[in-house]
């Protein structure tokens, strides 16, 4: 059996373009002690894969040119040399932009097919919405009547926080790039939707936060946050949750006048989802629960082929998807 992987061939200097990546043919990996080797069936595109294809990452370990680029994946183990994992059965590794992934067992987690159909695995139940729910129930859960600001608001984190913010009974608006994307959120539940690409970006906020701002969940940074931030009210919580509007950037990136941080008491936090994966359990269970009773919707964008991978990841940095962006693999 021969793997197919789509790996880095240049650094990308701004948005990345296809000849940055090559599609390559390489031999199966090698089944090492306490690793398992996956048929990877889906892959979840991650943004976070950009600024690791820099020469120097502040995000994670940079990519080496040569290797597949980084994103989660779900599929099924056909080599286990780890106890606990047998032919078979279905995980969540993190697989990389490849049809066949090696992975330690201690980064491998076993999902029930039974339960949820296979992609579901990477949106309702996947990476970003474990990020929505950490950020939303574990660190800084908002109190009813709250305003809570999401960005990326139509995106696979962004939807989930905001649905999870309506569910802690606050008031929630997503911030989005459209007026398509407004209404999208809204029919998720969003109180209100507000586009960022338009000329009374600043007025559409203030309409949507008369009372001002209690918690931002935050994954664009830049000017997107600059405007949120200075509607935050005393007292309030920022967690920076990603900066994806910086991912692309060549120049030094532009953020919010951080004196409101100061006089207004702010609290701001950084988190990485992947530090709380103990709660991968409860999460599931209570995703699956909000979802059955109609609480909690996530779409997905899934598009066929690995060769795919580069054209829509350029469209998840675009914007060019609703809900989680997804590459279906088949031979
Ligand atoms: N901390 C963690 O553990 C963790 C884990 C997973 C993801 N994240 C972060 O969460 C964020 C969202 O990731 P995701 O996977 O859910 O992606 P996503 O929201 O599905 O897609 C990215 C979205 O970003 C928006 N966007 C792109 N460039 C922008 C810009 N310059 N200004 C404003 N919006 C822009 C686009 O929406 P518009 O059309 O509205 O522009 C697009 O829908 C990213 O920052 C990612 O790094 C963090």
């Amino acid at each position: 059996m021969i793997n197919r992987q789509i790996v880095l061939r240049h650094r990308p200097v701004g948005v990345p373009v296809a000849s940055d990546f090559a599609l390559i043919e390489s031999p199966l990996p090698e089944c090492r002690d306490d690793h398992l080797v996956v048929r990877v069936d889906y892959l979840g595109l991650e943004p976070s894969a950009r600024p690791r294809m820099d020469a120097s990452s502040p995000y994670s370990v940079p990519v080496a040119l040569g290797e597949p680029i980084p994103s989660t994946g779900v599929g099924q183990v056909i080599a286990s040399r780890a106890s606990g994992f047998v032919p078979g059965d279905w995980v969540f590794v993190h697989s990389g932009w490849q049809r066949y992934a090696a992975s330690s067992a201690s980064a491998a987690r076993k999902i029930d097919p039974g339960r949820a159909p296979l992609p579901k695995w990477l949106s309702l139940l996947g990476l970003s919405a474990f990020t929505a729910y950490v950020g939303m129930t574990v660190l800084a859960p908002p109190r009813p009547g709250e305003t809570v600001v999401v960005s990326a608001a139509s995106g696979a984190t962004g939807a989930i926080a905001g649905q999870i913010a309506r569910l802690h009974g606050a008031r929630a608006v997503g911030i989005v790039g459209g007026p398509e994307k407004c209404l999208y959120v809204e029919s998720l539940g969003f109180d209100a939707g507000v586009d960022y690409k338009a000329k009374d970006f600043a007025a559409q906020l203030d309409a949507a936060c008369p009372h001002g701002i209690d918690v931002n969940f935050e994954n664009v940074g830049g000017d997107v946050l600059g405007a949120v931030f200075a509607r935050m009210n005393p007292h309030g919580r920022v967690l920076l949750c990603g900066l994806i509007s910086q991912y692309n950037a060549i120049d030094d990136a532009r953020g919010p006048n951080l004196w409101r941080a100061v006089y207004n008491a702010i609290r701001i936090e950084g988190f990485l989802a992947s530090r709380h994966w103990d709660r991968i359990p409860a999460f599931i269970d209570e995703a699956l629960a909000w979802a059955e009773a109609g609480q909690l919707q996530q779409r997905e964008h899934i598009v066929e082929g690995l060769e795919q991978a580069p054209a829509a990841f350029r469209d998840l940095l675009g914007g060019r998807h609703l809900g989680k962006a997804i590459v279906k693999l088949t031979d």
